[in-house]
């Protein structure tokens, strides 16, 4: 009994191999390396390089490691960048999910969890999203999450899949050293970059029905997603009901301008942001109930946002960027 991990060479995905390893389970990684680490999948599970565009390797994976479920975490993450690039988007996040999901049905693979996105919602006008707020994807980024989601759901009419899609909020921090979140779009990075480089990092506005007037948003621990996941699998196997999709948020927001306090704390440079205009389409306050998640997958918020910045601040030293 393997879990294959899609993606596991990732942020994330590396986060939820660990996971996988610590719980005892057996774990594959397939990833293709196009933004992801080989340095950051540890030694105890097998390295497939691959795309998941290519159903004959995940085929061959799946036989070779004798793969009884998959974690879905491969995909294309750059909402902004996806209105650029649609096409990639959708190739990436769709096609790619439809070939994933056909090598699993050629080989009787039959369960899976996916990593669906916040974005799904939008920019919902709720003071807290749950599982049903309306799903209104404003990027094709978000479009391509809730396809994925429709994909397992058609799956398990046709095939009898069994599935359940994590929406993420923001992931931040580190639960290991050697993991870190090298994406350039990310706020934390954003951040870090900017004060390695000796700039101010700038707030995006600050005239928002706030309590200080910056955004708001759900940041969660990624050591914390990851154990999620394992209890998503644990679940699977044993046969166990799962809803189609669960939110990992913390029902409980953090402004930017907290996060950049606490990142001045954290490093010990002393800063004041700079405030820049309002981004377009940016809502003040995305905060989601983890309720459900909490009663199935055993999710809750082991760290505080000290915890959250400490440890991606140390994880991105130890990177050496
Ligand atoms: N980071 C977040 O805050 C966040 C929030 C919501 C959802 N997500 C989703 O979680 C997943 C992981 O995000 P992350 O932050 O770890 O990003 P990441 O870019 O670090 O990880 C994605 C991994 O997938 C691999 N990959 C991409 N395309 C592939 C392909 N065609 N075949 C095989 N491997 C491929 C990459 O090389 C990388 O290792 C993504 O699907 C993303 O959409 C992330």
């Amino acid at each position: 009994m393997t879990w294959l991990v899609t993606g596991g060479a990732g942020y994330i995905g590396a986060h939820v191999v660990r996971s996988l390893l610590d719980a005892g389970l057996r774990a594959v990684v397939l990833d293709d390396l196009s933004t992801g680490h080989k340095s950051f999948v540890p030694r105890g599970a097998p390295f497939v390089q691959a795309s998941i565009l290519d159903g004959a390797r995940i085929v061959d994976t799946i036989d070779e490691h004798e793969v009884t479920g998959v974690i879905h975490v491969a995909g294309f993450k750059y909402a902004g960048v996806s209105v650029q690039r649609p096409l990639h988007t959708y190739e990436q996040n769709v096609t790619g999910t439809a070939i994933l999901l056909a090598a699993m049905s050629d080989r009787k693979v039959d369960r899976i969890v996916f990593s669906s996105s916040a974005a799904v919602y939008g920019t919902p006008d709720v003071d807290t999203v749950t599982e049903d707020t309306a799903k209104n994807p404003q990027s094709p980024y978000g479009e391509s999450k809730l396809i994925g989601e429709w994909l397992l759901r058609d799956q398990a009419v046709a095939e009898g899949l069994r599935h359940t899609s994590l929406r993420y909020f923001n992931v931040v921090g580190s639960g290991d050293e050697s993991i870190s979140d090298t994406s350039p779009h990310n706020l934390f990075p954003l951040v870090f970059d900017a004060l390695v480089a000796g700039r101010t990092p700038r707030i995006n506005g600050n005239d928002y029905p706030t309590p200080d007037g910056t955004n708001v948003r759900d940041y969660i621990h990624v050591a914390d997603l990851a154990v999620s996941h394992v209890a998503a699998a644990r679940r699977l196997d044993a046969g166990e009901p799962l809803e189609p999709a669960y939110n990992l948020g913390s029902g409980d927001g953090v402004s930017v301008g907290e996060i950049m306090a606490t990142v001045a704390q954290v490093t010990g440079i002393d800063f004041v942001p700079e405030i820049g205009p309002r981004r377009p389409g940016d809502p003040a306050r995305i905060v989601a109930a983890g309720d459900l998640a909490a009663r199935d997958l055993d999710w809750k918020m082991r760290h505080s946002l000290t915890e959250m910045v400490s440890s991606a601040w140390a994880a991105r030293r130890a990177y050496g960027r």
